[in-house]
């Protein structure tokens, strides 16, 4: 059925003018001739199609089973049986559509005659005798001034659009913003500024932070400190997550001896890869995962980078206590909050 066909797809293109010369018999396929074949190919298409439906609904399962809010294992449990089960569910369909296009589908070849792409001869003629008389009207080679002044606009025309673009791309930021938190500001008199919930604004005791506790914290007082308008600005670069841990348990670096108080260590909570806020502390392994693209941090170890990637850890906030048993930062973070990026460009 396929020779007579192509015998005939040949005949249509030789009539539009087009011929190939290579063109070869078409050989039929075997599910083309043998009946068993073809139900062979029908089968393996049928199986496909099950493994997709079986991903699918594994991934819908998966998902009910292993609820994202409960723990960081669950939610990798959960996200691992949705991507295998939408992976599963589209590879089984895309593997079916292919393999039944290639073995069951009608096997017809069609030759689709094609002009030439080039225009002819006068058509190419005409076009350069319009420019040449364009050219000619426009007295331009009599003219070198304005030929220079012609050439000169068109040259910098475009520098407006381009400019911008090219300068942004430039490390000339003052990314000094970055660097600078809230947390270098001290109320007059004291050792720092006193950590507080978020929300509510209240001073957290170093009593009060027992071991596995975890607290969402911003600079007290920040809205006095920065005004309405810069609240929400200063709020987003200086929000710090606070836990407790064993003193034992936490590895820490010459130089930093004095950033932690007996075992609370504070950490930006500003993911380092592109800023999602990293919020989810699991207690046990210490990790701290952000759920934006799975970077996850280890808070025994200075919140180094165990996966992900974000490719710096979480800048630690100094920390100690006032008189009175609160809470405070002694310093700034040590560099800047948020996306590798912005210490790229120092
Ligand atoms: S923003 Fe945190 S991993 Fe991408």
């Amino acid at each position: 059925m396929s020779e007579k066909h192509i015998t005939s797809s040949e005949t249509a293109g030789r009539a539009n003018g087009f011929e190939n010369p290579g063109l070869e018999p078409h050989r039929p396929r075997m599910s083309d001739t043998d009946p068993r074949a073809a139900k062979r190919a029908e089968m393996q298409v049928v199986g496909l199609l099950v493994v997709s439906i079986v991903g699918a609904i594994g991934g819908v399962v998966g998902f009910f089973l292993f609820p994202a809010g409960e723990s960081l294992g669950t939610l990798r449990l959960g996200n691992t049986a949705l991507g295998l089960g939408l992976g599963l569910g589209l590879l089984g369909i895309g593997l079916a559509a292919v393999h039944w296009a290639k073995s069951l589908m009608n096997d017809t070849e069609q030759v689709e005659a094609r002009h030439e792409l080039a225009s002819d001869e006068r058509t190419r003629a005409a076009a350069v005798a319009g420019l040449e008389a364009g050219i000619k009207d426009a007295n331009i080679a009599r003219r070198p001034l304005l030929k220079g002044a012609l050439a000169s606009a068109l040259a910098l025309a475009p520098l407006p659009f381009v400019l911008p673009l090219i300068g942004n791309l430039t490390p000339d930021w003052d990314i000094s913003r970055f660097a600078r938190t809230a947390w270098r500001n001290k109320p007059a008199g004291s050792a720092g500024r006193r950590l507080a919930t978020d929300p509510g604004d209240v001073p957290i005791r170093a009593a009060d932070v027992t071991i596995g506790s975890v607290f969402h914290v911003i600079p007290h007082e920040l809205g006095e400190l920065e005004g309405e308008d810069e609240f929400l600005n200063e709020k987003a670069k200086a929000v710090v997550l606070l836990v407790r841990m064993d003193p034992a348990d936490l590895n820490i670096s010459p130089g930093r001896e004095d950033w932690s108080y007996h075992g609370i260590v504070a950490y930006s909570k500003v993911c380092t890869h592109v800023g999602c806020p990293v919020a989810l502390y699991e207690q046990n392994t210490k990790h701290l995962l952000c759920p934006c693209h799975q970077s996850t941090f280890d808070l025994a170890n200075e919140a180094r980078v165990i996966f992900g990637p974000a490719k710096r850890p979480l800048p630690q906030l100094p920390i100690s206590v006032d008189d009175e048993g609160y809470l405070i930062a002694t310093s700034d973070f040590h560099e800047p909050v948020g996306p590798s990026y912005w210490e790229r460009l120092k």
